[in-house]
């Protein structure tokens, strides 16, 4: 719920549509491929990452930022699938956020061993906007801690279809995703697949 200090997670909230969600990704990645940024540290993420939407979230080594363009082709990044925004407006108002209209789609790709460091998410312009999250294949331990990044952390397993969402007192908490243990999915292979959908403009 909006103010609470909950995630909400929406168990198989996207399994239905799993293989069309699939097919709209790789048709954004044919046009802006999956690729390891650099973080401002200096190296390379395991986390392989394109953008569709308006804007896309890029990562250099002078600092993160929001993007109407994608820096390795110089093209708008694809436009985000009407599925896409459809989805995260319904996990977005089952959370108790309405009138979610992301303009911002991440998309993840990880493979065994690929993990994310606890962060938080803070290059949006309105803090009051939920972020909704939607995992796809190979499933994935997600890290879920709290305000400071030493707080505690809880482990929330998160398998294809599920979705969750935070917002709220929330928005702000630290997480991550623990590197992932190799498997096969039938519908994604040797990977996890992520849609972080957010409003970032
Ligand atoms: C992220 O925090 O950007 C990724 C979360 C996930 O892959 O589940
Ligand atoms: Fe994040």
């Amino acid at each position: 719920m909006p103010g609470s200090n909950e995630l909400v997670a929406l168990a198989g909230f996207a399994a239905p549509e799993a293989p069309a969600l699939s097919a709209d990704i790789e048709r954004v990645a044919a046009a802006a491929a999956f690729r390891h940024m650099v973080v401002p540290g200096g190296h390379a993420m395991s986390v392989a990452m394109t953008n569709c939407g308006a804007l896309g979230w890029v990562t250099r080594r002078t600092g993160y930022r929001y993007t109407a363009t994608d820096p390795e082709t110089g093209k708008a990044w694809p436009a985000m699938p009407a599925r896409f925004a459809e989805l995260a407006a319904r996990a977005a108002a089952a959370a108790g956020f309405g009138g979610f209209a992301p303009d911002a789609c991440l998309i993840n790709r990880y493979e065994p061993g690929a993990r994310m460091g606890l962060h938080q998410d803070r290059d949006e312009a309105d803090f009051r906007q939920p972020i909704v999250s939607v995992s796809l294949g190979l499933p994935a331990t997600f890290l879920w801690g709290g305000p400071r990044p030493r707080d505690p952390v809880r482990r929330i397993r998160l398998g294809h279809g599920d979705v969750v969402v935070w917002g709220g007192a929330s928005r702000l908490f630290f997480h991550g995703v623990a590197p992932l243990a190799r498997g096969e999915h039938p519908l994604t292979g040797a990977f996890r697949f992520n849609l972080t959908l957010r409003m970032a403009g």
